[in-house]
């Protein structure tokens, strides 16, 4: 939630904060701003709406300068608004922050400066910090910095600049993530690489309670302790082309056909000689045997890939596995000790539910895998193990190749457990991995089959609420396809199981509903078919998704969409695609902002 950037060199600052903040704006969209130092003042300028309505201004007003802070915001705090929106500053104008993250503790602190005299412009958490650097101000800006980070609650990325020191931004994080871009005569700060990749591909990841102090010519990074940190550098080893749009309208269109490719490049560095490797990490048989629970633990669309991730797991490593939604899971009981293993999956690898639940089982013994697309991210690096999903950027807020990725991962996952438990033949295994290794062609070939969903979705646009429903493995596939519906098309749609249906939510089905209708299970297609009848009977419209042998469907439904002939437990990674692809051209022609939804952000860094 929220982007920053910041840049100091001997270019426009304005220039490469836009084109920064214009990277970054999938974090959050509804206003932005830049603080440019011209001169020896700090230059305001910040706007409610989209990143164009700041460029629009700044092209009528330009300010010309070579270091500068910017921010594109997802509101917490006080509405979207020009006074809500980032850079705040001191009442002398002499400091700006950008920040990204939650003060937790920013009502005691407002009222503190209150009363010793500070005027607050705005409603947000952040206005608290440049005016705590302005009270605790010693003359020296670094060690004022460390007193002010040392009074916060919560988390925060902070960009911040001091007109008395008109060639350093100080840059610090805590739960929220940053990054430092290393150029030559220039450098740069951002919550995301693709916000300096034009730039440059090194870069510094900066750690929880690191500051760094950065100017044209050097990168100073200590703890806030003041003890100096010598950092690797990370070399990015992705194009710029790969967060670009590349000739589709959308990026969440262009990573839904991505996804044969980001499924092929996540499944091929573990499969090795007709066998699983692993690579990154290798679980020992001992520890295998050692793990009697696991938890997977995830939030919205991640939470969703878990739930597979529950099915293969115990089918084939015997493991009980729970799955729970992050922002739940710290407010039960869970039963932890050293003998549970936790997965988290997390596209950003940055959400903050998911790093809290990752912590607290880390604090009572147990390790912790991390499924994860952000090398370098928090989640990563907090994890014990992590196994990246090879998808590349996703920017598109819909989560689309991220899930197929989180799917193929967690069942490698899976048989590889199976395999060190001995709970598995190693022949099912290799025909499982055979298996696996044809995905990338079965979803080209629903990609292919485009015209047929463009069709339906010009029908289910009108409609005001639409259902999916499904058993087993496609029940959790429903759940994803409702919550893509929902969220790039505006549409009420909700996830049943389909046997659930007649106990209750079958009192909404009327006349003409669209009823998407997941029947690819083999074992459950007689059961699903009857559940088909039980909505068909009633009115519904449906849509069936099924596999290509069971034409028998179309009797019984008003359109089918076919997908190829696979194993039970990977139908999911096929079976999802049309349904993204429904709410996709469902979203187009509703004429919804497809890649930002309304309300929402691509990472959420707030709890
Ligand atoms: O980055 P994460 O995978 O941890 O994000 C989790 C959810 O916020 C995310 O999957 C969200 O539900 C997507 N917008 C759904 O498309």
């Amino acid at each position: 939630m929220c982007g920053i950037v910041g840049y100091v060199g001997n270019k426009n600052a304005t220039d490469i904060l836009i084109e920064g903040l214009e990277k970054l704006e999938y974090r959050g969209y509804d206003s932005a701003g830049v603080a440019v130092l011209k001169e020896k003042n700090i230059e305001l300028r910040k706007y409610k709406g989209r990143l164009s309505v700041l460029k629009e201004n700044l092209q009528k007003d330009k300010i010309e300068g070579n270091l500068g802070i910017g921010h594109t915001r997802w509101a917490t705090h006080g509405e979207p608004s020009d006074i809500n929106s980032h850079p705040h500053m001191n009442s002398g104008s002499a400091i700006a922050v950008v920040h990204n993250g939650i003060i937790e503790n920013y009502l005691t602190l407002r009222e503190e400066l209150i009363n010793k005299g500070y005027e607050f412009l705005s409603e947000t958490d952040t206005e608290v910090i440049p005016h705590l650097i302005d009270y605790y101000y010693t003359g020296d800006i670094v060690e004022t910095v460390k007193i002010v980070v040392s009074k916060l609650e919560g988390s925060y990325a902070l960009g911040i600049i001091d007109k008395n020191n008109p060639d350093t931004i100080i840059a610090v994080r805590k739960d929220s993530p940053l990054i430092i871009g290393i150029g030559e005569g220039e450098n740069f700060i951002a919550s995301d690489i693709p916000a300096i990749l034009k730039y440059t591909r090194k870069v510094y990841i900066l750690e929880d309670g690191e500051i760094a102090v950065i100017t044209r010519n050097n990168i100073d990074i200590m703890k806030t302790d003041g003890t100096r940190v010598k950092k690797g550098i990370y070399d990015v080893n992705w194009n710029l082309e790969a967060a670009e749009k590349g000739g589709y309208d959308h990026f969440m269109l262009k990573e839904i056909y991505e996804q044969p490719k980001a499924i092929k490049d996540t499944i091929s560095p573990r499969y090795k000689d007709g066998s699983i490797n692993i690579g990154e990490f290798d679980l020992s048989k001992e520890y295998i045997d050692s793990v009697n629970k696991i938890y997977i633990v995830a939030c919205g669309t991640a939470y969703h890939a878990g739930l597979l991730g529950k099915m293969f797991i115990e089918k084939y490593a015997k493991i009980p596995v729970v799955v729970d939604v992050a922002s739940e899971f710290r407010y039960g009981s869970p039963f932890i000790d050293e003998n549970t293993l936790m997965i988290v999956v997390s596209q950003s690898g940055e959400t903050a539910d998911t790093l809290a639940a990752l912590r607290l089982a880390k604090e009572r013994g147990a390790k912790v895998m991390a499924v994860t697309n952000v090398v370098g991210s928090s989640i990563s690096r907090e994890s014990d193990y992590v196994f990246y999903t090879w998808a590349g950027p996703e920017i598109a807020v819909a989560s689309t190749k991220a899930y197929t990725t989180q799917l193929v991962s967690l069942a490698l996952i899976g048989i590889d457990m199976a395999l060190k438990k001995g709970t598995i033949e190693e022949t099912e295994a290799h025909k499982i991995l055979e298996e696996i290794r044809k995905l990338p062609s079965q979803v080209e070939l629903v990609l292919k089959n485009v015209e047929d969903i463009k069709d339906i979705a010009s029908h289910v646009y009108k409609s005001k609420d639409v259902f999916f429903i499904g058993r087993g493995i496609d029940y959790y596939v429903s759940m994803e396809g409702s919550l893509k519906l929902k969220e790039v098309s505006y549409t009420h749609s909700e996830a049943m199981a389909a046997g659930e249906l007649k106990h209750g939510t079958l009192a909404l089905i009327d006349e003409g509903i669209p009823v998407i209708a997941l029947a690819t299970q083999d074992k459950l297609f007689d059961k699903m078919i009857s559940n088909i009848k039980e909505v068909k009977s009633r009115g519904a419209y449906v849509i069936a998704i099924a596999k290509e042998n069971n034409e028998k469907i179309e009797k019984t439904v008003d359109k089918v969409i076919y997908i190829s002939e696979a194993i039970d437990e990977l139908t999911a990674v096929i079976s999802v695609v049309p349904l993204q692809l429904l709410a996709y051209y469902v979203a187009l022609n509703r004429g919804c902002d497809i890649d930002k939804p309304k309300n929402l952000a691509k990472s959420v860094t707030v709890e």
